[in-house]
């Protein structure tokens, strides 16, 4: 067999199909978007630090295709969902006769939301960075803002994000443009630290030091 690609997953109809389902599971619980647009997020963002850092042509995908399912569990309920996402990837590359590459992919899955130890695996590691970096107005469905809860808020604020690597000096950086007549960057660190810490240590993984900043301003 050659070389899995993220095109070739996404011929098999039943991971965006599931996909789908998880996102109308948010929709439903009033969560923001989790959708494909997070996916193909989750899925540029992994293959750009990957490949910036000169990873093969089979760990970018691998990473692609991590990023792209990681959220399918939700499908299914979102307590577990990286355990039931894991399985259920597992279950679906082994019929496809991607054995390896399965195994591979369900770990990453299984782990994406361990917050509290540094990520073993680099691919994991540039997974989290495309998951965790998708702060954005898109994201939020609320459309009356009385409604919104301080997570929403935060969110919305949020009107672009970047991210840049400099191998030169080995850093990897988040840049948000934060509408700080919604939210103040304050604000926004905290409700964001423990996202912001687990950044810090994927970031280690890759051998990077991680910086953030808001409106320009060097916040870590
Ligand atoms: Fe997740
Ligand atoms: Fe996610």
């Amino acid at each position: 067999m050659g070389l899995l690609t993220l095109e070739e997953i996404k011929k098999n109809k039943i991971f965006d199909t599931f996909i789908e389902m998880a996102d109308r599971n948010f929709k439903t619980l009033g969560y923001k978007e989790h959708g494909r647009r997070h996916a193909e997020h989750t899925a540029k963002v992994t293959s750009q630090i990957l490949s910036a850092l000169s990873f093969s042509p089979e760990e970018v995908e691998i990473g692609k295709i991590a990023g792209y399912l990681h959220d399918i569990g939700n499908a299914f309920s979102k307590r577990f969902h990286e355990e039931q996402g894991a399985v259920f990837v597992l279950r679906n590359f082994v019929k496809m006769g991607y054995v390896d590459e399965g195994i591979r992919i369900a770990k990453i899955i299984g782990q994406h939301e361990k917050r509290d130890k540094v990520p073993q695996d680099p691919v994991l590691a540039a997974v989290i960075f495309g998951d965790k970096s998708d702060v954005s107005r898109n994201r939020v469905r609320k459309k009356d803002f009385k409604k919104f809860d301080e997570h929403d808020r935060v969110n919305y604020a949020c009107t672009d994000t970047k991210i840049l690597i400099s191998n030169k000096s080995k850093e990897i950086s988040l840049y948000l443009t934060v509408d700080t007549n919604i939210a103040t960057a304050f604000e926004y660190f905290q409700i964001f630290l423990s996202r912001f810490k687990f950044l810090k240590m994927a970031a280690e993984t890759l051998f990077l030091k991680f910086s953030l900043f808001i409106n320009e301003g060097k916040i870590l």
